[in-house]
């Protein structure tokens, strides 16, 4: 009989949750331990869960002295840098919570770490197994558009700010930026093909969030609940950017790529207060272009499948765990994903065109 992939858990809150059920769909893995340092919460999460051969820690460093084939982190986003640090110095495979970190230099010495230790550092972003948004990208990426020269990404809810442990700074770091804004850059820069950021010219603000009219724990708000920005993209390409969390407006538009052969527009799946393909809700494809001169349009469909994407994204870690493969999602990509961000915060608080500086 071979060996079982042997999992640990850092985190058990929500998104924990979802690791555990997908985990627990397959046969070569178990679940050994859980972590998390408010007391009593790893055992509650084990008894919940029924997970009965996993142990209880409070301090991640001691779940991962055990052995392990890899680690899911689903800690508050402040938290994402040290137990990564730790996990892969620890020799540990890791699937990382998006977003990647805080601030770039962390995402930096995160993939440092990766790379000196050998272990893989996967980051969690499951749009990218939804069917439409790989379509999009294999499409774009086959050149059936010509060069693209200009994307326009991005979405917003109407009504949609969370509480919690979202909306504070000192454990989020970031608000609407952090939640949904880094999935709309993810669409956009893995359908280029991971193009290096050169400039952001960007503002944010938090108007709903600080307003108790709109938001109930407004005394603890400190972060964003919009942002907006111009990137530019090596090779030429210009990137807009847009994220709300909340807005008087029904949406922020489509995602759109202009091609020098052909433009796609790909429009939000659904209708009401939370709008936006960048979690893989995409309504409609169609791509603009010529025939014979004429100018033309094609509405391509889209594919309804019932997958569990955050399924999907622990089936693929587990996967590259078991044959040695890369990271499914590697920080290497998500740092360029990290350093619009940074940008975006620094040209906010300047008032001004900053350079993206990578090492
Ligand atoms: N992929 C997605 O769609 C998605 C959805 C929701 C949340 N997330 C991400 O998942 C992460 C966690 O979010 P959540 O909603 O589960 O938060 P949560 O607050 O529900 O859970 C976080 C848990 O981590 C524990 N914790 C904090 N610091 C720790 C540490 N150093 N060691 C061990 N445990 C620690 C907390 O006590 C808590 O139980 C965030 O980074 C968030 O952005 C991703």
């Amino acid at each position: 009989m071979t060996s079982k992939i042997r999992i640990g858990i850092i985190g058990s809150g929500g998104i924990a949750r979802m690791h555990v059920n997908a985990y627990r769909q397959m046969e070569n893995v178990e679940i050994v331990g859980v972590a998390d340092i408010v007391p009593d919460r790893a055992s509650q999460f084990i008894a919940t869960h029924h997970l009965n051969q996993a142990h209880a820690y409070e301090d991640h460093l001691v779940l991962l002295e055990q052995e392990l084939d890899g680690v899911s982190i689903c800690t508050p986003n402040v938290s994402h840098y040290q137990t990564t640090m730790d996990a892969l110095a620890a020799g540990k495979n890791v699937l990382l919570e998006k977003p990647m970190s805080v601030t770039l230099q962390e995402s930096v010495e995160m993939v440092e770490m990766s790379k000196k230790s050998g272990k893989m550092l996967s980051i969690g972003f499951q749009p990218r197994y939804d069917p439409n948004m790989q379509f999009i990208r294999n499409y774009i990426q086959d050149g059936n558009l010509g060069k693209i020269y200009y994307v326009e990404v991005g979405g917003g809810r109407r009504r949609g700010m969370p509480q919690g442990t979202f909306i504070r700074k000192e454990l989020a770091g970031a608000g609407a930026l952090a939640d949904i804004g880094c999935y709309s850059l993810d669409l956009a820069l893995h359908t280029l093909g991971h193009p290096k950021p050169l400039t952001v010219s960007a503002t944010v603000s938090n108007h709903f969030g600080t307003n108790p009219k709109y938001h109930p724990e407004a005394d603890n708000f400190n972060v964003e609940d919009f942002g907006a920005a111009l990137i530019r993209l090596e090779g030429g390409i210009t990137l807009q950017f847009k994220t709300a969390w909340a807005m008087h407006m029904d949406t922020l538009g489509a995602t759109r790529f202009l091609g020098t052969d052909a433009g796609m527009k790909i429009t939000p799946y659904g209708e009401g207060p939370w709008s936006g393909v960048w979690d893989g809700g995409v309504g409609t494809i169609t791509k603009y272009h010529d025939i014979g001169g004429r100018l033309t349009h094609t509405p391509i469909p889209c594919v309804r499948s019932d997958l569990n994407l955050f399924d999907e994204k622990v089936k693929d870690f587990v996967h590259a765990v078991a044959n040695g493969l890369p990271a499914p999602i590697s920080g290497e990509q998500i740092i360029l994903n990290q350093a619009i961000i940074d940008g975006i915060f620094r040209s906010s608080e300047l008032g001004k065109e900053v350079d993206i500086v990578l090492p």
